[in-house]
């Protein structure tokens, strides 16, 4: 079985990242050939800074390193030096009709936002995602629950090359966990837990013991004082829960019978404490891995060989069957 997935250099990875995708990833790299690409090319469709862009690409690395992903175990590598995906990409954007670009939310949604800095990179989003995923062969890509739909493109296209041309690709399958798919904002726990919404609406996978404390206190929570699970009548708490819940191994129904009739601050004050445990191996690991310049380039050198010479597989025979050689 080959698992694909990955994450855009665009800041530090937080709660949602890891309960979305990476924990999937680590489950899986223990029964499964993983692939997990740095996409620094996706990142480069929003505004971004050309001097900080080799420092987040380098911090996206070590934070999937520090998470727990071995690299002996998968496929680690950067986007960008493995040419072939923007060579597929090109070749599957001729087999994409336009209304299917324009209809993606996440197309939909950065465009109101970036206004006139839109570009055509981010309209074709998910024509690269899609070409990462086929040049690979990958059957599973384990990601959030907004990757859906860019997911049920990629199976779209996978479908209509093999039907024009005869079957080549393989249909990609998306794993998204049955809890911990959609984490919120602490801030705004209407809203998806994101970078792009600002520092208060997400707590880093590497934030300190003081900032997890101040982040949680402050996390925005509902009317009432019970520790009660209802994502529609109170989501800033049941947010709150489902983070401990994962976290801690235990069930919802347990949690909430561990801090019934305790209140928002003590239950605020457990999570905080747990949170702070959990994520003291995170932090370690990166600590050290921050001075390892020279492991982490023999890492993405061998990532990037051995990527490539999967992915010339794949692209010679959709060549051949395009008519290109
Ligand atoms: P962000 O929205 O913070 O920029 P990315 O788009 O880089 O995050 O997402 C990387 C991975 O993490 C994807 O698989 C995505 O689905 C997952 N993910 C992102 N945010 C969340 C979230 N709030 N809850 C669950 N999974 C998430
Ligand atoms: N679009 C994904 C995100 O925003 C990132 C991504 C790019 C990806 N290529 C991928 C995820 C291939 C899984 C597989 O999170």
């Amino acid at each position: 079985m080959r698992v694909l997935s990955g994450i855009q250099p665009t800041g530090e990875l937080h709660l949602g990242n890891y309960l979305g995708a990476i924990k999937t990833w680590l489950s899986l790299q223990e029964k499964a050939e993983c692939i997990f690409p740095i996409v620094d090319l996706h990142a480069l469709t929003v505004p971004y800074s050309p001097q900080q862009f080799q420092k987040l690409v380098m911090e996206t690395v070590i934070s999937y390193l520090a998470c727990g992903i071995d690299p002996e175990k998968s496929l680690i590598f950067i986007q960008s030096e493995v040419p072939q995906h923007c060579e597929l990409c090109w070749l599957l954007s001729t087999l994409t009709p336009l209304g299917e670009l324009s209809r993606m939310t996440q197309f939909k949604e950065k465009r109101k936002e970036l206004k006139k800095a839109v570009n055509a990179g981010l309209f074709c989003y998910p024509i690269l995602m899609a070409a990462d995923i086929l040049l690979y062969r990958a059957e599973i890509v384990p990601v959030g629950k907004d990757q859906l739909q860019h997911l049920e493109f990629a199976r779209e296209i996978a479908r209509r090359f093999n039907s024009r041309f005869g079957k080549t690709l393989v249909e990609p399958q998306a794993l998204v966990p049955k809890w911990g798919g959609k984490i919120m904002s602490l801030a705004d726990p209407k809203k998806k837990m994101s970078k792009s919404l600002g520092e208060k609406h997400y707590l880093s996978l590497f934030a300190e013991p003081e900032e997890i404390r101040a982040k949680i206190t402050e996390a925005v929570t509902d009317p009432g004082k019970e520790i009660k699970f209802s994502p529609q009548k109170k989501p800033g708490i049941s947010n709150l829960i489902l983070i401990y819940s994962l976290f801690s191994e235990r069930t919802i129904k347990e949690v909430e019978r561990e801090f019934k009739g305790k209140g928002y601050q003590f239950f605020k004050e457990a999570l905080s404490q747990l949170l702070i445990e959990k994520l003291k191996p995170f932090r370690k690991k990166r600590k050290e891995l921050l001075s390892r310049e020279v492991y982490l380039r023999e890492i993405l050198d061998r990532g990037q060989r051995k990527a490539r010479e999967i992915a010339t597989l794949t692209l010679n025979e959709v060549k051949t069957k395009m008519g290109l050689i």
